[in-house]
């Protein structure tokens, strides 16, 4: 191990800030709220849901500094390190003229008993920022993440892709002073190690990947923390006690995307917003699931590597990534090894993952050309929801129309993402027509006993995964239609 810095070191909006001492899971909205006492960004949830204490966290990418909202709830101040923390209060001066965002908000009646606004305005200001004339579609996903309960969304609609007329990006502090803010920014990194406290309450943020591998055989114990979408309600709804806490979202080697002997490689701390042009520009049949994974803010924050880690039956992205034959690198110290995806999910709650161990990348095979690849997923809501079960298809015909190879994998029927090999078996070999598909409906109860749970019933969970492969059928048949929205 390198140096030390004993702080972590962050820009809440305009005010440099060095702590020495934090719990270990202080969540940015309690720090914000309790200590800061800055009271705009509001608790709805705690739980990632609502939107109501969005705040944008900058970071320097690549030379540039990219604003995303993030849900204060469920971030914790650890992970803040380097970067740039904007909340509501920033916008404009108790006494002074309304931002842009927040006048159009004004005019066009976007605010009733005003609880969601404040979170409504920040995600509308991150919007903005990129997209000052945005689509009623690019506003809808913007506040995918945001409920209001009693204003409609009519209005804030409106309000959205009115902010322009109020005021340019180009004179907005964010954007006119992005230079002196990147410059201090620059000033707090330096590739040292950040720790800070002890015991239950020891917060590690390792300088590199080496880092991490010894940082994480020296503490086994230790629990990682990516993007905290899933960790951080494990504190605010489990009051769970998971320190210490090593945050691993801005190590940098495990940020990359790159393409590599035919397969995307994509770092285990990349986020589902980063990983979106890559993943949907050579699958465009994951566009809609891509924009059905939470909402802006989730997608902001969790990342693929830990939608892996955690093991969840019902993660979105094992399914297509299992039937795409991903494999995923674990490495513990120096010592990496890649396995097939589907054998790094042993049973439920239970992966193939030593102590001290880590997800590196995960490897995603490019389709041949001429496969056919689909991925449905099932929820109670569009949007900002968790599948009731989630079903990826691929298949090779070949040049008699027979099916030449399939791999289906379902999340949400099993205790684990899991292959359905009964109806893999049932349809190799066979012409690729409505008959086999119906002669291997019935393969789906030999493969899946799926539970009854609040999201769906056994039943209908089987019926819905039959009815899936039906679909698939139809679309590579011509005989269906497929319905895709833009992805932010
Ligand atoms: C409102 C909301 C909506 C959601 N919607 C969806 C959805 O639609 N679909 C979906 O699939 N999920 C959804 N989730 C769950 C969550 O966003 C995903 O599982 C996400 O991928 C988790 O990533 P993270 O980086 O935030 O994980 P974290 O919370 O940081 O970590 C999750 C787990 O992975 C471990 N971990 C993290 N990084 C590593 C690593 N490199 N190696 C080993 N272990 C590691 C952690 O220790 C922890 O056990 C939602 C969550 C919320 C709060
Ligand atoms: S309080 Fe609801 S998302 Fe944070
Ligand atoms: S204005 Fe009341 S919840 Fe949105």
């Amino acid at each position: 191990m390198g140096e030390v810095r004993a702080a972590i070191r962050f820009i809440l909006n305009d005010e440099d800030v060095a702590l020495d001492s934090v719990p270990a899971t202080r969540t940015l909205l309690d720090y914000l709220r309790l200590e800061r006492r800055l009271k705009g960004s509001k608790e709805g949830c705690a739980e990632g849901d609502c939107g109501a204490c969005t705040v944008l966290v900058g970071r320097l990418r690549n030379g540039e500094l990219i604003y995303r909202s993030v849900n204060a709830c469920i971030c914790f101040v650890g992970s803040l390190d380097g970067a740039h923390v904007v909340t509501i209060e920033h916008l404009s001066a108790p006494d002074g003229p309304l931002h842009p965002v927040q006048q159009a908000m004004v005019d066009h009646h976007g605010s009733q008993c005003g609880f969601c606004t404040p979170g409504i305005v920040m995600s509308l200001y991150g919007l903005w920022m990129t997209s000052p004339d945005p689509s009623t579609s690019q506003v809808e996903t913007a506040l995918q993440g945001n409920l209001c309960r009693c204003t409609g969304y009519a209005p804030i609609i409106r309000a959205g892709q009115a902010i322009s007329q109020y005021g340019a990006p180009a004179v907005d502090p964010l954007v006119a002073e992005r230079a002196r803010i990147k410059a201090r920014l620059a000033t707090l990194g330096g590739g040292r190690r950040v720790e800070v406290g002890q015991g239950r309450d020891r917060i590690i943020v390792p300088a590199s990947a080496d880092d991490l591998a010894s940082a994480y055989l020296d503490n086994p114990e230790a629990t990682l923390v990516s993007g905290a979408t899933d960790v951080g309600l494990w504190v605010t709804k489990f009051m769970r006690d998971i320190g210490p806490l090593i945050f691993v979202g801005e190590i940098d080697e495990l940020r990359g995307i790159v393409e590599a002997e035919g397969a995307l490689v994509i770092g285990a701390a990349v986020t589902y917003a980063e990983a979106a042009d890559a993943m949907v520009s050579r699958f465009p049949q994951l566009a809609e699931l891509w924009g059905r994974i939470g909402g802006t803010q989730v997608r902001n924050m969790g990342t693929i590597g830990a939608n892996i880690a955690n093991g969840s039956p019902i993660g979105d992205t094992p399914p297509p990534l299992i039937a795409l034959e991903a494999t995923v690198t674990l490495r513990r110290g120096g010592a990496r090894r890649t396995l097939p995806l589907e054998n790094f999910f042993i049973a439920y709650g239970k992966q193939d993952r030593q102590p001290g161990e880590f997800v590196e990348s995960v490897q995603v095979p490019l389709l041949p050309a001429g496969e056919r690849f689909a991925c449905y997923k099932i929820s109670k809501r569009r949007d900002e929801d968790i599948s009731a079960l989630c079903g990826a298809f691929r298949v090779a015909l070949d040049a008699r129309g027979h099916v030449g190879s399939v791999r289906i994998a379902f999340g949400g029927m099993a205790a684990t993402p899991k292959r359905a090999t009964s109806v893999e078996a049932a349809l190799l070999g066979q012409a690729w027509t409505e008959t086999t598909i119906e002669a291997a409906l019935p393969a789906f109860a030999t493969d899946f006993q799926p539970l009854t749970d609040m999201r769906a019933s056994a039943g209908y969970r089987l019926l819905a995964a039959q009815n899936l492969l039906r679909r698939f059928h139809l679309e590579t048949t011509g005989g269906g239609q497929r319905l895709t929205r833009e992805v932010a």
